[in-house]
């Protein structure tokens, strides 16, 4: 969407914030033992009673409150039976709706005793980020933002997910502009307008540069075990630095 009013900015940073405070929930409650259903369950009674409804299932009909998605599991995990142990890489994204507004985010964070190589990854994903949205500027080409997530990760070794984007968000989940990519199309001649709402996200691999649909039909994996660290903002794009909702 794009921003026409201060009392849509309001109720944007209202849903971004209820966003925002379940992911700090969910990485504070995640522990050794626990299911994905619980975890998810723990998000679910903290932004139910805020008044915000779960994007994906209102908008996908997804089989979760949020999506957990665990090691060789990218995105659009299922929270369900499978047991955290210590070690593992772990990704939430929460997605919610409330009053007719929709903001979007995500983090990955390591649990317990986890690999350098991991903990290294997530650094680099969420550094990756933050320096991108901060680049954020009206007028700037949509393409600009696959660049700079690009080259920081080759720079730090790393691929991309060339096939996973960020996206407008704001009035539904998903809007355009889509396709936000995480490397640069020459082809794209889009800019970014002052008062857009977008979601970025950064998908950085140690290897795979493709997500995989698995056999639930949701899941997306890596075909090789290589490990992805995703994180992502919404944001309101401004002609100086963005308002990031979803600090
Ligand atoms: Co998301
Ligand atoms: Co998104």
């Amino acid at each position: 969407m794009s921003i026409s009013s201060p009392v849509q900015i309001r109720s944007l940073q209202k849903v971004g914030q209820i966003v925002a405070s379940t992911i700090r929930t969910m990485r504070a409650a995640a522990t050794p033992g626990m299911t994905t259903a619980e975890l998810d369950r723990i998000a679910f009674d903290h932004f139910n009673e805020q008044g915000a409804r779960s994007a994906p299932e209102l908008t996908y009909g997804f089989p979760g409150q949020t999506c957990i998605s665990v090691n060789e599991e990218i995105a659009h995990g299922i929270p369900g039976s499978r047991v955290l142990k210590d070690g593992d890489l772990v990704n939430v994204d929460v997605s919610l709706e409330c009053d007719g507004f929709f903001a979007d985010s995500g983090a990955s964070f390591c649990l317990g005793n986890a690999s350098a190589e991991k903990q290294r990854l997530c650094e680099t994903s969420f550094r990756i980020l933050e320096e991108t949205v901060a680049s954020v500027r009206g007028g700037m080409p949509i393409r600009n933002i696959g660049r700079r997530i690009q080259s920081m990760a080759t720079e730090a070794g790393y691929n991309v997910i060339l096939n996973l984007a960020g996206h407008g968000t704001g009035s539904a989940l998903h809007e355009e502009p889509y396709d936000i990519l995480n490397y640069e199309d020459p082809r794209d001649m889009r800019t970014l307008e002052a008062g857009a709402v977008i979601a970025i996200e950064t998908f950085i691999s140690t290897g795979a540069q493709f997500a995989l649909e698995g056999s639930d039909g949701w899941t997306l994996t890596t075909h090789d075990g290589s490990f992805v660290a995703q994180f992502e903002h919404t944001l309101i794009v401004r002609n100086q630095e963005p308002l990031i909702l979803t600090l």
